[in-house]
């Protein structure tokens, strides 16, 4: 097997290793007519000699190999993958890594030319920084250079923080915040993949602030005490595929009540969650910004009976967030003065529901359909109003399916019988979300025999009441919608 030259180093590390167990092992093969106990040393047959031989001047082949790739690599006309290892960065974690891996970031900002991205943010041209499958303690935040860049990767290791890492810092931060910039956005085309992020329970994973375009995929985010991601400003943050957690649990920790934090923090606007799990925190994901989508999160972080949240939606007046496909485990939905929501195909496990909460008793746009709500028969709304909503335009909370749990809609049909009576009352107070509201009635009383005169009388209390002229034998059907349009 020949080394193709652009190999990457990780993965030459790990044959080498390999070609050295087979080596290695090679000897220790049990041979014909021979004692078990010669297995070592003088009574080692030819044939597993040539195998060892062979094995040998392979791993020579690709140490040689390796050698001159590593060449060409610290050469200035080489590739732009920075591997953190060359530059000291110990990958059994147990030197601080901070300084090391620093460097290779800070030369792997060195842009390879004049050209620029959005807003003059220099073109790095594709560079990685490498962490070599290792593990690097550190001792503060991995800070990108104030200068700004795009077109860069950051992937394949895990970071430990330290002990005595500062609380209000991030393993890696995508932040000029520090240093006065003039430039509207400071990263763009970032990427962040396959890394474990291990916070200690110090400060947070991933700070992405006043940036363009950045991707982070595939990262394991645990041990944070303030936010696994959290998104500042910019626009267009991609958070996907990732698994976040202040604790490795896999659900029942006897620690639930005392979870906090936030795995997703996003403060500013545009950005996509998806195929994401929150495990283990107080909020699963926080959203204080507007037009942000989020679809395919599984949320068991702490359930909502101790008081935790699975989606938080901070943005009272201007929501503007859809969630779709997520599964809201034992932790709900909380949006205040939802303005444009959409909430649909989504599964709701545990009494987990959708908390509309009133801050000025808006709520407009909204709509909750097609979800699936399983509970445990304790009379809890699958949509839970907290406080008064004064303003209730083009909310529909409809189509959704239930069991063991209460469910609520904003539009609801009813039947009711009577003989001999003159007045029929339809109930609708258990079924309709907005107490004491509906905008719009359509009933049809089907009589048995005769022409009676009937009208519509009261709908006060969410209950329909229809009257006859006379008493007769009918039934009465009744259409009644929330919405005032
Ligand atoms: C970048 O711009 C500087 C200043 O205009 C110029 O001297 C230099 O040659 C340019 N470098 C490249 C690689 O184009
Ligand atoms: C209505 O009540 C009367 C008297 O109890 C009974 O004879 C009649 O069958 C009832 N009609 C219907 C449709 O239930
Ligand atoms: C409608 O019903 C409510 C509650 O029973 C009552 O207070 C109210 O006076 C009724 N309105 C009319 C117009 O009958």
């Amino acid at each position: 097997m020949v080394e193709p030259a652009r190999r990457r180093r990780g993965t030459m590390a790990l044959l080498a290793a390999l070609l050295l167990a087979l080596a290695g092992s090679a000897s220790a093969w049990p041979h014909d007519g021979a004692g078990a106990a010669s297995g070592f040393g003088r009574g080692v047959a030819g044939g597993e000699r040539r195998y060892r031989d062979l094995a040998q001047r392979r791993l020579d082949s690709v140490r040689s190999s390796f050698g001159a790739r590593r060449d060409l690599a610290t050469s200035s006309a080489g590739a732009r993958v920075y591997h953190v290892t060359d530059y000291g960065a110990d990958p059994t974690g147990s030197a601080d890594a901070t300084d090391a891996i620093n460097k290779a970031i800070a030369d792997a900002f060195r842009p390879p030319s004049n050209g620029t991205m959005t807003g003059g943010i220099p073109d790095l041209g594709g560079a990685e920084v490498h962490l070599d499958g290792g593990t690097y303690l550190i001792k503060g935040p991995l800070t990108l250079p104030a200068s700004g860049g795009g077109n860069f990767k950051i992937h394949s290791g895990s970071l430990r923080a330290s002990d005595d890492f500062p609380t209000d810092g991030y393993l890696i931060e995508l932040s000029a915040e520090k240093s006065s910039t003039t430039r509207s956005y400071d990263y763009e085309y970032a990427t962040l993949r396959d890394l474990h992020l291990d916070c200690a329970h110090r400060g947070g994973g991933v700070l992405v602030s006043n940036s363009l375009r950045v991707t982070l995929s595939n990262l394991y985010i645990v041990h944070f005490a303030s936010d696994g991601v959290a998104v500042h400003g910019g626009h267009e943050t991609f958070i996907r595929g990732c698994f976040l957690g202040q604790h490795m649990t896999a659900g029942g920790d006897p620690r639930e009540r005392t979870f906090s934090g936030t795995g997703i923090r996003l403060d500013g606007n545009d950005n996509s969650v998806s195929d994401v799990v929150v495990f283990a925190s107080g909020t699963g994901i926080m959203v204080t910004g507007g037009a942000n989508s989020i679809s395919g999160a599984h949320c068991y972080n702490k359930a909502a009976g101790f008081g935790g949240v699975g989606i938080y939606l901070k943005v009272p007046g201007a929501t503007q967030t859809w969630i779709s496909n997520c599964y809201l485990d034992y932790t709900g939905v909380v949006a205040e003065d939802p303005v444009l929501l959409h909430v649909s195909g989504s599964f709701f496990l545990g009494d987990a529901n959708v908390v509309l909460k009133a801050v000025n008793g808006v709520a407009k746009a909204v709509q909750v359909t097609g979800n699936l709500f399983n509970g445990r028969d304790k009379g809890v709304d699958i949509v839970q109003l907290e406080g008064e909503f004064g303003t209730v335009d083009q909310v529909y909370v409809q189509q959704n399916g239930a069991m063991g749990m209460n469910v609520r809609s904003t539009a609801a049909r009813g039947v009711v019988d009577g003989n001999g009576t003159s007045q029929w009352t339809v109930d609708f107070s258990e079924t309709l979300l907005f107490p004491d509201r509906i905008a719009h009635v359509q009933y049809s009383l089907v009589a048995a025999d005769g022409f009676p005169g009937h009208a519509l009388q009261n709908v006060s209390g969410n209950r329909v009441v229809v009257a006859t002229d006379k008493p007769v034998t009918a039934t009465v059907h009744v259409m009644v919608d929330q919405n005032t349009d």
